[in-house]
Order: C-alpha cells, then structure tokens, then sequence
C-alpha cells in the first residue's frame, strides 16, 4: 500500500450481529486497511464477503442489530466508532459523500435534483439559498447533465437510470468531500454507461484531489479505477497491496482463484463468480481458514488453525501457507 496520509484508516474492524439469540454471528473480523488521501482502493470479494457492511460501519449506518464490536474507524485521525450520531450525520455527505448502487435509495423523491443538492450545501457549509443553487447547477453541468438550468427543477423519477447516477455523484461531491464511498456504483447500468460513469469519477478525483473507496465486483474497474486492492472473504480482509502487486503476484489462494476467473483474451470485465463452491453464510465459517474448503492449496493445518495477517514490503496477506513460504507466487494467473 502506499505510504501517503492516510485520509482513512480501517483497524480491526468486527461487526457483530446482535440482540437476537446465542450464538451471535460475527459478520466482519478483524478488517484493516487505508485509503491513502487522494488515492483510490478497491475492496472486492463474491457476495456475502462484508463489502457493504465495512462500508456502512465506516458511514456509521450499520443496520439494525449490527454493531461495531471492536476495532478503529479513523477518518483524518478522528475514530468515527466513537462518534455520536449528530457527529457522524455532519460527516455524512460533507467530508464523506457516498454513491450506492440504486440511485433511488439515496435521493429523494420528493425533492427536485436541484434542491437535494443546494441543500446539502446550504446545510453542511452554511451557503446562501443563491449561491447554493448556483454550484448545483455548476455540479450538475459538471457530472454530464444536460440543460442543467432545467434539470435542476426536475425530480429524480423523471431522469434515466444513467442521469439519476450522475446526480447522485453531483450530490456525493456537492461539499467537497475528503472521501467518496462508492458501492457498487455502476452494477445497475448498462455497459456504456458504466464506463462513462466511472471515468467522471475518476475526472473528478483527479481535479479535486479526493480519495474513493470503491465496492466492486468488477476486476477490470480494478485495474483501470484503482491504485490499492483489499480483497475480502468470508468476513476477513485475505490480502492487501497495490493493484500492480495484486495483478502481477497475488499472494493468497482465493485472490489467484478470483484473477484466474477471468477469461484471457478478452476485457477483464467480468464478474466474479465462477470459483467452485461458495461464500459460507456468516455463523457457519469453517474452522481454520475460512477458504480452506475451496482451496485448492489447503493443507492439515488450515483446519484447525486461523491464520492471522502476514506482512512483506507493504503486502499483506492471511493465509498458513503463503506464511510458511510454501506457495510459490510465480505461479499466479
Ligand atoms: N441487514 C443485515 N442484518 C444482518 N446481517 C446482514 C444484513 N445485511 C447483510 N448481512 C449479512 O452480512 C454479511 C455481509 O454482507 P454484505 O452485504 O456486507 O456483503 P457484500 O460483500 O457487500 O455482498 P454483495 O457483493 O452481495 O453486495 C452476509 O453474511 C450477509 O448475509
Ligand atoms: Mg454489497
């Protein structure tokens, strides 16, 4: 990973589920990792792997009954784990924005394009009503939307998918964020869309210096979008590094299983989803490593031992093997 600043830095995150009956599951262990200012960090993983519950517990919008049972949050040194809620609603959308996946859960529909955004301006940095309007209309010329003096007045339902996620990017950079969290932000848009969607992202990052976590399930998005990789499993981070690290010599066994689902030959746009077996629920991770029943490198001690985090020249990895030495990392892809 890189040695900038971090803007954000993740320590030993675990999230629990509870209230309900015993046993509880834990549904994130131990995750760490930063996003370095103004850099951009992928965390990727099949479905279930606690992508958008890490998301959430950086936002402090965990749902209910999940709780953040140990670890750090810390955003600019700030730990948001101990925040309270009128704290992190004042980070929410002014040094955090976030852009999810279904633009229609996040505006709102009662309200024209042009007023969800000037208020988010009016409300986290005091702006009067006219100069708030003016940026939204800057905001909305800038992320592609034509005729924006119009569009302002528009509500969300009137606007294509494509136009409704540009909005939501327009009000996720409204207040000049330090970070942007983006989950899965094209997965609902067709593919041109998606690309054009994610350039505007990173135009924007470069001019104004943000740094993006992105949720994806898209390893070309990776490679294209990204400078650091956090690979998630089952609830654990199993390796971190720089992309060109993750894509030259992936370390742990479930990311050279990800790498090498993808076909050769062609746009790494794939999803990923063709490794043998699947994610175990939370509650029922197997003993030892979590990947071990799908890992085609597993050995006697993966089942009963549960790897902790290596490290080696700022890559990371939690796996017995890669620890001991035994794999050999030429071999990937
Ligand atoms: N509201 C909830 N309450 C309790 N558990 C949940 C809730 N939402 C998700 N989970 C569980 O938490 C675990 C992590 O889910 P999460 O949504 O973070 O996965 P993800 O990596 O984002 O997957 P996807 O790629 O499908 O979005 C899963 O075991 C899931 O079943
Ligand atoms: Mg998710």
């Amino acid at each position: 990973m890189s040695e900038a600043e971090s803007v954000l830095s993740v320590s030993g995150l675990t999230l629990d589920l509870v209230g309900g009956h015993a046993p509880q599951p834990r549904l994130v262990h131990d995750v760490t990792f930063d996003v370095p200012s103004g850099g951009a960090v992928a965390l990727i993983g099949e479905s279930g792997c606690g992508k958008t519950m890490t998301a959430m517990a950086v936002l402090g919008l965990l749902p209910k009954g999940v709780r953040a049972v140990a670890g750090g949050v810390l955003l600019d040194g700030r730990d948001l784990l101990r925040c309270k809620e009128r704290e992190l609603a004042a980070v929410r959308g002014r040094t955090i924005g976030t852009i999810f996946q279904e633009p229609m859960s996040s505006l709102d529909p009662t309200m024209t394009v042009g007023d969800q955004i000037a208020e988010s301006r009016r409300l986290h940095l005091g702006e009067r009503r006219g100069a708030a309007r003016a940026r939204a209309r800057e905001l909305l010329d800038r992320v592609g939307i034509p005729d924006a003096a119009r569009r302002l007045r528009a509500y969300p339902h009137e606007l294509s998918g494509g136009m409704q996620q540009r909005v939501m990017i327009a009000a996720a950079i409204a207040c000049d964020p330090r970070l942007v969290i983006a989950d899965e932000p094209t997965t609902a848009l067709d593919v041109t869309i998606q690309a054009e969607i994610l350039g505007l992202l990173r135009d924007l990052q470069r001019e104004s210096g943000m740094a993006v976590l992105l949720v994806t399930h898209d390893l070309g998005v990776v490679a294209e979008f990204c400078e650091d990789v956090v690979v998630m499993y089952a609830g654990h981070v199993v390796e971190r590094a720089a992309v060109t690290e993750v894509f030259g010599t992936a370390r742990h066994p479930y990311t050279r299983a990800l790498l090498r689902s993808v076909p050769t030959g062609r746009a790494p746009r794939t999803r990923l989803d063709v490794i043998p077996g699947r994610v175990p629920p939370a509650g029922a991770f197997p003993s030892g490593c979590r990947f071990r029943p799908r890992c085609e490198y597993a050995a006697d001690a993966c089942a009963t031992t549960e790897p902790a985090e290596s490290q080696e020249a700022g890559h990371a990895t939690r796996c017995l093997r890669v620890a001991a030495g035994e794999i050999e990392l030429q071999e990937a892809r």
